[in-house]
C-alpha cells in the first residue's frame, strides 16, 4: 500500500503581496524617477542617494543607461518611438521592483512630458516621484563627460537630446536640482529631505 506524504508547506491561493515584501524590508518601495539632459548629472546624484540609503538599510536599486541600454533595450535606438519603447520597459521593471518592495532610482532622459507620462501612468502616479535635474545644456555641453555633444554637433549621432532631438522639462515635477547652482552633496541632501519620510513611512 502506498504511504501517504504529509504536506509540510501550506499551499496559497496567491504570491506574496507588494505589503507582505515592504513589511519584511521596514521600508515603503517608490520609484524616484530623475529626467534631465544627458550630463546633467542624473547617475552622479543617484550614486550618492544610493550609498545612503543602503548605509541606513534601505534596499535600492539605480536603473540607468548602462544596465539597460546594454541589456533589456539594447535592441532599441534613439529615435522617438524607441525611446517611448525603452522607458516603457524600464517602467515595467520598475514596477516589478515596486512589487518587491524596493525602492528604485531610475536615471534617464526621458525627453518629452508624454514619454514620462508613459511610464508615470504604468507604475502609478502615487508611487511616482518626478526629479528633474535642470542643467544648462551650454554646461552638459561644455563638460561634454563622454564626447557625444561633440559628435552630435558635427551630425555623427543623429536624434541627439537637445541638439537635434527635443527635451521638454517637467512642468510641475516633485523635486527639481539645479547643478549649476548646487553642489553634488547638497543635491543629494535635496532627494533625501524629500524621499526619506515616504521611504521611512511603513
Ligand atoms: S531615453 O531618451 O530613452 O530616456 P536614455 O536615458 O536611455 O535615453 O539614454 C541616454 C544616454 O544615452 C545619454 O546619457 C547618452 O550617454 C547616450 N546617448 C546616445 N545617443 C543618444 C542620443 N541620440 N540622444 C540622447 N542620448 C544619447
Amino acid at each position: 500500500m502506498k504511504e501517504e506524504k504529509e504536506n509540510i508547506f501550506t499551499i496559497f491561493d496567491d504570491i506574496l503581496q507588494r505589503e507582505d515584501k515592504e513589511s519584511l524590508l521596514q521600508q515603503r518601495s517608490i520609484v524616484i524617477w530623475m529626467t534631465g539632459l544627458s550630463g546633467s548629472g542624473k547617475t552622479t546624484v543617484a550614486k550618492g542617494v544610493e550609498r545612503y540609503l543602503h548605509n541606513i538599510g534601505i534596499l535600492n536599486q539605480i536603473l540607468d543607461g548602462d544596465n539597460i541600454r546594454v541589456g533589456i533595450s539594447n535592441n532599441l535606438t534613439f529615435s522617438y518611438k524607441d525611446r517611448e519603447e525603452n522607458i516603457r520597459r524600464i517602467a515595467e521593471v520598475s514596477k516589478l521592483f515596486l512589487n518587491c518592495g524596493i525602492v528604485t532610482l531610475n536615471c534617464f532622459v526621458s525627453p518629452t512630458i508624454e514619454i514620462r507620462n508613459i511610464a508615470k501612468d504604468i507604475i502609478g502616479e502615487e508611487n511616482f516621484i518626478e526629479v528633474y535635474i535642470n542643467a544648462s545644456l551650454e554646461s552638459c555641453e561644455e563638460r561634454d563627460v563622454k564626447g557625444l555633444y561633440k559628435k552630435a554637433r558635427k551630425g555623427e549621432i543623429k536624434d541627439f537630446t537637445g541638439i537635434s532631438a527635443p527635451f521638454e522639462a517637467p512642468k510641475n515635477p516633485d523635486i527639481e536640482i539645479n547643478t549649476n547652482k548646487l553642489s553634488i552633496d547638497e543635491s543629494i541632501q535635496k532627494v533625501l529631505d524629500y524621499i526619506l519620510p515616504i521611504i521611512k513611512n511603513k
